[in-house]
């Protein structure tokens, strides 16, 4: 094959993530269901990250009333249900059929609507959201993949919108390896960190309105998930 096409390039590249490094495109097993199944694993939870509480509270979130919100790579739907609960009409997106259907069937006190599919490489139905969030699908991404993504996102996103997004936090959790690195050794070391400035450079076409580690709980039963290896950022697309 000679290369003619940026997609073209992109697949020649996903080819040195080949054996099972690459945990976000669709392969002969989905490693996800491994995850979502243990019962021990913190993702295993029904609660919304803590930012999204903090961010709701901070007013930089507004209600969702008669606006649309996507969940990119939403697993178990834990962040969908909550964003279906504060009145948006909320679409849940991921490549795992296990997520999917365990999502479905966790739905109880809001509507969400719940899709298989591969956000990087296929087209989202809806057109466009006033809001979109990731938690814990970005920093998997192989380095090329970014471009997959940023492309993805700017096609869903209303200007105006919200993107909300929550990674490893560069320093406590996720590979620091370059990318050239990580290119040359064909593996993505569970995933990549991120720092704030990292996230700023990468989604510089929209405009940083927040960026926080997700905090400690303050009880014991405060609603919310939060571990001390994740850091979120709060960006708006222009208008
Ligand atoms: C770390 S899990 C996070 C799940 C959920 N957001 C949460 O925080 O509970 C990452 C999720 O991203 C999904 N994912 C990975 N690549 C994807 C892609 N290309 N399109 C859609 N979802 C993807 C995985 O299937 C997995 O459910």
């Amino acid at each position: 094959m000679r290369v003619a096409t940026v997609e073209q390039l992109l697949d020649v590249l996903d080819g040195r993530f080949e054996g099972g490094s690459d945990l976000t495109r669709r392969g002969a097993v989905d490693p996800w269901q491994q995850i979502f199944t243990r019962t021990d694993h913190p993702l295993n939870s029904n609660l919304p990250d803590v930012n999204l509480l903090d961010w709701r509270a901070a007013g930089l979130l507004s209600g969702g009333e008669g606006l649309t919100a996507l969940d990119i790579g939403c697993g178990l739907g834990r962040n969908t249900r909550w964003l279906a609960g504060q009145g948006y009409r909320a679409t849940g997106v991921d490549l795992s059929a296990f997520a999917v259907r365990q999502a479905r069937q966790r739905i109880v006190e809001a509507e969400a609507t719940f899709l298989e599919g591969d956000f990087l490489r296929e087209s989202m139905p809806g057109s466009s959201f006033d809001a979109v969030y990731d938690s814990g699908c970005f920093h998997h991404l192989p380095p090329h993949r970014r471009l997959s993504y940023l492309n993805a996102l700017l096609a869903c996103l209303k200007p105006g919108g919200l993107f909300g997004i929550c990674t490893f936090a560069a320093g406590k959790m996720g590979s620091e390896v370059d990318d050239l690195t990580l290119f040359r050794q064909g593996k993505l070391e569970g995933g990549l960190g991120y720092s704030a400035d990292d996230l700023r450079e990468i989604f510089a076409d929209l405009e940083p309105l927040d960026s926080r580690p997700l905090r400690p709980l303050q009880s014991a039963d405060e609603p919310a998930f939060t571990v001390d290896f994740l850091s979120a950022a709060l960006f708006r697309r222009p208008l």
